[in-house]
């Protein structure tokens, strides 16, 4: 039996990971470029990363934002919800997806998840569905698109708007279309984490001309389009981002698509090997995505293997082998005390609401598969992902390692 690192031994590994975020000459030029012009503002450079990001993810329109959250909350605003609407949304993601539906002012309701996808599962989102739901968020988990032609037939037959949540998923593409337009909107974060950072940013894209005119404004003061400036029309806020973060972008995006292409090919090797390590599994469910951005590469910890050990145990030995390994979210959404109404919270509307008609309980609310994904998972960043064959080797060989030495870490 192997001697563990946490126990002493020699750790698999010293060096660390690929850093990020990534740079060269690129952003320091373009950015000593936009400080020495004295355009720092929102002009030509904001213009040209919106063309060229919603090019590359098959939209004809893209409209940034100051960060993925408020992509979320423009996108609904300018789809006309709002006050005592629902929208469903998955519990296991960021706060975000379900946190933009409230700072709109309507009311999230969670379906579950596919246990080996991780996105929304389209039979839960039809249990879901009430006289007062207008709008489906599907988020493309980890960069695996969610199942867009189950959820388009959805929302033709109820007449709903889908807003995909594409803050995982630069470059994935569903059915060799790039998501993001697939929907009615799609939103992108391009925070510091991020597979293409500004160190904060978002965009919104769309097909739909009306809808990007409406993103806009809500994004610009309620501005109109070739209207006078100080002429505002509806209820937005200043969400702009400057000439700096686009300059920052555009080079983050040249590099984007070969960084997909790493991405992929090191997760079909880790899926290769970690599959042949019993007290593991991957998810591996075949579906039509056939590039994906892997801002996550997720598996699974099968705790009956491991007699007794502990998953937050097998954790805590990868990572002194010299893996950062990660448990993800620890419960879904609902756990939070924002929705539990034990913070500060929307204290009445929109989930207790004379408008609403209703009142959101989510004390009672329960998706099994959220829950146990969130008992059982493991997550590698995507900045690993961009490491050499001989760093997921080392990956592999860490848990492998640990899966070896196992009896030693029974508490
Ligand atoms: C799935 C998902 N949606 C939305 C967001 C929000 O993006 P931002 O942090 O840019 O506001 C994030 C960010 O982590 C996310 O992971």
């Amino acid at each position: 039996m192997p001697k563990l690192a946490i126990h002493g031994g020699s750790p698999v590994r010293t060096k660390s990971f690929p850093g990020w975020p990534v740079h060269d000459a690129c952003e320091r030029e373009a950015l000593n470029e936009v400080l020495e012009s004295g355009k720092w503002w929102y002009g030509a450079k904001v213009r040209t990363f919106e063309e060229r990001f919603a090019a590359y993810q098959d939209a004809r329109f893209g409209i940034t934002a100051v960060n993925g959250t408020v992509a979320l909350q423009v996108a609904l605003t300018a789809a006309g919800i709002g006050a005592g609407d629902e929208v469903i949304v998955p519990p296991y993601t960021f706060l975000a997806t379900a946190s933009a539906v409230l700072m709109a002012n309507a009311v999230p309701v969670f379906a579950d998840i596919d246990r080996d996808t991780l996105c929304i599962a389209p039979d839960r989102i039809r249990e879901a569905i009430t006289e007062k739901t207008r709008a489906i968020i599907p988020v493309h988990f980890g960069g695996l698109p969610a199942d867009m032609d189950e959820i388009g037939a959805i929302a033709e037959e109820h007449d709903l708007v889908v807003i995909e949540d594409a803050c995982h998923a630069w470059g994935s593409e569903w059915k060799g279309r790039k998501v993001g337009a697939i929907g009615d909107m799609g939103c992108f974060s391009f925070q510091a984490s991020k597979n293409i950072t500004s160190a904060e940013g978002g965009i919104i894209l769309t097909n739909d001309e009306a809808l990007a005119d409406q993103c806009r404004s809500y994004t610009n003061c309620g501005r109109g389009k070739d209207t006078p400036w100080y002429e505002h029309y509806l209820l937005g806020g200043n969400y702009r981002i400057t000439e700096f973060h686009a300059a920052l972008l555009l080079c983050q995006l040249e590099r984007l698509d070969e960084q997909v292409t790493i991405r992929q090919r090191n997760a079909q090797r880790l899926n290769e090997d970690l599959a042949k390590i019993e007290g593991i599994e991957v998810l591996q469910k075949d579906s039509p995505s056939n590039r994906r951005s892997y801002h996550l590469y997720c598996f699974r910890f099968v705790p009956q293997a491991w007699n007794g050990v502990s998953r937050e145990r097998f954790i805590e030995a990868v990572q002194a082998e010299g893996i950062p390994i990660s448990p993800g979210y620890p419960h879904p959404l609902y756990k939070n005390p924002l929705f539990q109404r034990k913070g500060e919270g929307p204290k009445f509307c929109p989930l207790s609401c004379p408008y609403y008609g209703k009142e959101m309980d989510y004390t009672k609310v329960v998706c099994p598969n959220a829950e146990q994904v969130c008992a059982e998972s493991l997550w590698f960043t995507q900045t690993m992902l961009l490491g050499s064959e001989a760093d997921m080797d080392d990956m592999v060989e860490g848990i492998a390692k640990v899966w070896e030495g196992r009896e030693a870490l029974k508490e």
